[in-house]
């Protein structure tokens, strides 16, 4: 089965958040990795200034020591004993600060036992000899026993100082990396979003948007009347569904209107020849009889005593009368004019026998299909007797004319208007009988300005 639109959305959507979540990821990592590059390298800044200022202590030492054996003078020995005062709190916060370091924690060690060992195996017992015998601790420290310490101890804080250099060296190195990384991230994210977006857009506006406009479009063809429109049943999901489902409520409708048009046309088309039958039962039977019999009794008449000739004419005429009468009675019920002279024949004589004067217009062939002509007689037969019972009209204008393979009929009165379909059954029947047909009626009668019927109707060539 196909995936429903919902769950391509839900996979767009997850896609979407899964690309934004992971450069997101990606950018945190890397923001946390700068800022612990940065608290690194403070760090290490720290480290050395301890460093840098316990060696400044040692090297106090030395200086106050060196000063006290060239001048003798006591104020000298005040450094030396500040530096050697403040070295065991100073060396405790260097070790403090590289506590997390094996190795610099050894090596801050390593300084102060050598710093220690400096003050009290070589710095102070030349002092006390030199507070004796100043001559005696000058020669004393000609040896370089006092430089190499130093030099030594100097060495290890060089080594330490070193390795936090390159420590430093390398969180910047690493932080360098990361923020290389968090850029990277950002703009794979932002280009993997925006790309995702444009592509689902797109997405979106062929499988929903594009869609739905044309079942739109087809809904309006639908409501105009166009029941042959049909959408291409091409789309996925859901939409898919409401194309086949559009196609066939549209099959369906037509479907009905045409099995509808049929019905009509069959009624119709029974109604006339039901009319027909009767028409020429009443001429061929009845009105023949009537004439015979009429005929015979003339024969009597004029062989008859005077006394019965005046009765006997008397029922001739009241026999011619009733024939006519019948005559006129089975015109109505099916123009037999129709059949034999067509249409412009029988709407002539309409008009002749019309209350209200016709002006008569007639531009079509002599025959028709049968069912449009005996369509127009009858449509034109009840809008004259219309116009003479409802419209008291002084004239009423009648034009019928073929154009384009269709008839085209209108019937204007200069009458009262307010003609409507409701309130009869003529206008009703008329309306029936040409959309039976596939043709339309169309009826204008405002009031105080005469009433115009319009029907519009496809020929098919006999
Ligand atoms: N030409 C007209 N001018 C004015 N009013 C009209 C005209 N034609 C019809 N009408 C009005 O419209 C109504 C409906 O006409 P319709 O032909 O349907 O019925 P009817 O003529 O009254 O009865 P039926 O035709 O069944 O014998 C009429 O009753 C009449 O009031
Ligand atoms: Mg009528």
């Amino acid at each position: 089965m196909k995936a429903g639109l919902t769950r391509r959305m839900l996979i767009a959507s997850g896609l979407l958040a899964l690309v934004i979540s992971a450069a997101f990821a990606v950018l945190l990592a890397s923001v946390a990795d700068l800022r612990a590059s940065e608290r690194s390298a403070r760090h290490s800044e720290e480290v050395v200034a301890a460093a840098n200022r316990l060696e400044r202590l040692v090297v106090d030492v030395e200086a106050g020591e060196r000063g006290f054996l060239a001048t003798g003078q006591d104020s000298r020995l005040e450094l030396w004993r500040n530096g050697q005062a403040a070295l065991p709190d100073q060396a405790a916060e260097l070790q403090r600060l590289v506590a997390d370091n094996p190795e610099q924690l050894g090596m801050a060690r390593q300084i102060e036992t050598d710093a220690t060992s400096y003050i009290r195996d070589y710095s102070t017992p030349l002092i006390e000899t030199a507070m004796r015998d100043l001559g005696a601790a000058r020669s004393q420290a000609a040896s370089s026993e006092g430089a190499r310490r130093i030099d030594a101890i100097r060495a290890e804080f060089d080594r330490l100082v070193g390795a936090e250099h390159e420590q430093a060296v390398a969180g910047q190195h690493r932080s360098g990396a990361a923020g290389r990384q968090a850029i990277a991230a950002a703009a794979t994210g932002l280009a993997g979003s925006v790309v995702l977006i444009v592509v689902f857009t797109g997405y979106l506006s062929r499988v929903v948007i594009g869609p739905v406009r044309r079942v739109a479009a087809m809904a309006d063809r639908l409501a105009g009347g166009d029941l042959g429109a049909r959408l291409p049943e091409r789309s996925v999901g859901e939409i898919g569904v409401l194309e086949r489902s559009f196609n066939t409520m549209a099959r369906s409708l037509q479907a009905n209107r045409d099995e509808l048009a049929a019905s009509r046309t069959r009624i119709v088309a029974a109604a006339d020849q039901a009319r027909r039958r009767i028409e020429r039962d009443l001429h061929d039977g009845v009105q023949q009889q009537l004439v015979s019999l009429a005929l015979e009794l003339r024969a009597v008449e004029a062989s008859s005593p005077p006394e019965l000739s005046a009765p006997l004419a008397g029922a001739i005429d009241a026999l011619v009368g009733a024939t006519d009468d019948l005559r006129e009675l089975s015109r109505g019920i099916h123009p037999a004019i129709l059949s034999e002279g067509g249409l412009p024949a029988a709407l002539r004589a309409l008009a002749r026998r019309s209350a209200v004067p016709v002006e008569l217009t007639v531009e079509v062939p002599e025959r028709l299909p049968e069912q449009v002509e005996v369509a127009v007689y009858y449509v034109v037969s009840e809008a004259l007797t219309n116009a003479a019972k409802h419209a008291e009209a002084s004239v009423v204008h009648v034009e019928v004319r073929k154009h384009d393979g269709r008839l085209h009929l209108s019937v204007h009165d200069d009458g009262i208007g307010g003609a409507t379909a409701e309130h009869g059954s003529g206008l009703i029947g008329l309306i029936d009988r040409v959309e039976a047909l596939d043709g339309t009626v169309d009826i204008a009668s405002p009031v105080g300005e005469g009433t115009t019927l319009v029907a519009d109707l496809p020929i098919e060539e006999p």
